[in-house]
């Protein structure tokens, strides 16, 4: 009998059969969760309690066959908000792609060191090549660079760290940032993390349309300059989160330059638009940042933990976060292909370019242009639908496919009656909304996002948010 029929005598290191039969396990798991997202609701959690006490049962001492396994996985999975699924339109919706989780698999087994180019120089040109192809997409000059990060907290801290260190040296405590009242939290919070004290955080006011207001800016940091505070780092937002509106970034580029700031787009919800015509009209001036968040976990359809900087000049990254090490000695210097541990937070970590560059290379650009010209169809098709719809109060006309509304009922309490209204929709399971505060006022939003969400799940939304308020309001 050879080890393959007998089995492993390292229960560590399975024998090519099992490893065949857990893959081949693993991937029926997974296609058959993925054929199942049209039907599966957009969000179950009844039984979850169950699910949570079965996976919170501590390992054996002597493991579990995998068929068992897998499937409490998969039950894991079913409990939960569905962000892979056609319906999920809450938040920003998660991606997916089939071919990533196919690269994430690939990268786990090969488990190469990505993060000094040396240790495994294809794997790193790989990131690299995606990071070129993103800096030529936002027409960053040669010299430009950048690295993928776990998403875009991570890229906005790492933004925010690099203009701190270029724009105000070690005693930076009278540096001023400034950013919309409509831009992401997490702004705020890699602002704090990077050592700034709350009182250094400017927000900016938005206009009336949520954009940031940029005689407002203009007046803040001139005040802030007069006042002896050394203003340095703006953010245009391209795509909030909140409302989906995009700054006027030439605009701001232009205080940016007048006023010395280092000038940073928050574009990790909107960036990949930059593939399409409209996008590219409405992020014009993009191309005269110093960094750009980004995030192909949302615009990209990529799983959750891919995220993006983008720099225009590298060597302001790597002065920011390089410290060296004797125990790293034996590694080469950065050649053509930088050392991404030289330009992060990070030195172990997954082989992310893998995921962006292998989706990309199958399916080619266009697909993904094709899909996001179709969000902004669908979000179109959805904005008109409400707009037109008596009793739905819809001010702020998508730039990108972010929709805020509300509903005024014949009677009662406003705020109440749009918090049970996204109840009600929620409750259809056919698809998930979620809601933020807008001027202080409770507002739904609907975020078109996913790859999976076409023409018949958004007409589905449609008459559901419709029957729900209709339903409501007799
Ligand atoms: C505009 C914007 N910036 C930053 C972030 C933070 O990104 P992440 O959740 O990938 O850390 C988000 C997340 O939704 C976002 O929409």
């Amino acid at each position: 009998m050879n080890e393959d029929e007998a089995g492993s005598q390292y229960p560590l290191e399975p024998s090519a059969q099992e490893m065949r039969a857990m893959g081949e396990h693993a991937l029926d798991v997974l296609v058959r969760f993925i054929e199942g997202l049209r039907a599966s609701p957009a969000v179950d959690l009844d039984g979850a309690d169950e699910v949570v006490r079965l996976l919170g049962q501590p390992p054996s001492e002597h493991g579990r066959p995998f068929p068992g396994l897998f499937d409490d996985v998969a039950r894991g999975a079913a409990k939960a908000f569905n962000t892979t699924g056609p319906g999920y339109l809450a938040f920003i919706p998660g991606g997916g792609l089939y071919a990533a989780a196919v690269a994430d698999f690939i990268a786990c087994g090969f488990n190469r060191f990505v993060n000094v180019w040396h240790a495994a120089p294809g794997f790193a040109q790989i990131e690299w090549t995606v990071i070129r192809w993103l800096d030529d997409l936002f027409g960053l000059p040669p010299g430009s660079g950048g690295i993928l990060t776990s998403g875009g907290s991570m890229a906005n801290f790492s933004a925010i760290a690099t203009a701190r260190h270029a724009r105000l040296g070690e005693d930076f405590l009278d540096g001023t940032l400034y950013f919309s009242a409509q831009t992401h939290a997490s702004v705020s919070k890699a602002a704090i993390l990077a050592g700034f004290p709350q009182r250094s955080l400017r927000a900016v006011p938005a206009t009336p349309d949520l954009a940031i207001d940029v005689e407002a800016l203009r007046e803040m940091v001139q005040k802030d300059r007069a006042d002896g505070l050394r203003p340095f780092f703006v953010v245009a937002n391209a795509g909030t989160t909140n409302s989906g509106r995009v700054d006027p970034i030439a605009d701001v580029a232009d205080v940016a330059r007048e006023e010395g700031l280092w000038l940073h787009a928050d574009a990790a919800y909107g960036g990949f638009f930059q593939l399409t015509e409209r996008g590219r009209t409405l992020f014009r001036g993009i191309e005269a940042c110093d960094s750009i968040t980004l995030d192909p976990h949302k615009g990209m359809f990529l799983p959750y933990g891919t995220g993006s900087l983008l720099v225009r000049d590298r060597a302001q990254l790597r002065e920011a976060h390089h410290v060296g090490a004797a125990y790293l000695q034996d590694l080469f210097p950065e050649s053509e292909i930088p050392n991404f541990a030289d330009s992060s937070p990070e030195l172990s970590r997954d082989f992310r370019g893998l995921r962006v560059w292998l989706p990309l290379q199958l399916h080619g650009v266009d697909a993904f242009r094709a899909a996001l010209d179709e969000k902004l169809d669908l979000t179109q098709v959805l904005y008109d639908a409400l707009r037109s719809t008596p009793g739905f109060d819809l001010r702020w006309p998508p730039d990108l496919t972010v929709v805020p509304f509300r509903y005024r009922p014949r009677s009662g309490n406003a705020e109440e009656f749009n918090r049970r209204l996204l109840e009600r929709i929620n409750a259809s399971k056919r698809v998930f909304l979620s809601s933020t505060m807008i001027d202080d006022r409770f507002v739904l939003r609907v975020c078109i996002v996913s790859f999976r969400t076409h023409r018949d799940r958004v007409e589905e939304a449609i008459d559901i948010i419709r029957s729900s308020a209709a339903e409501l309001d007799r």
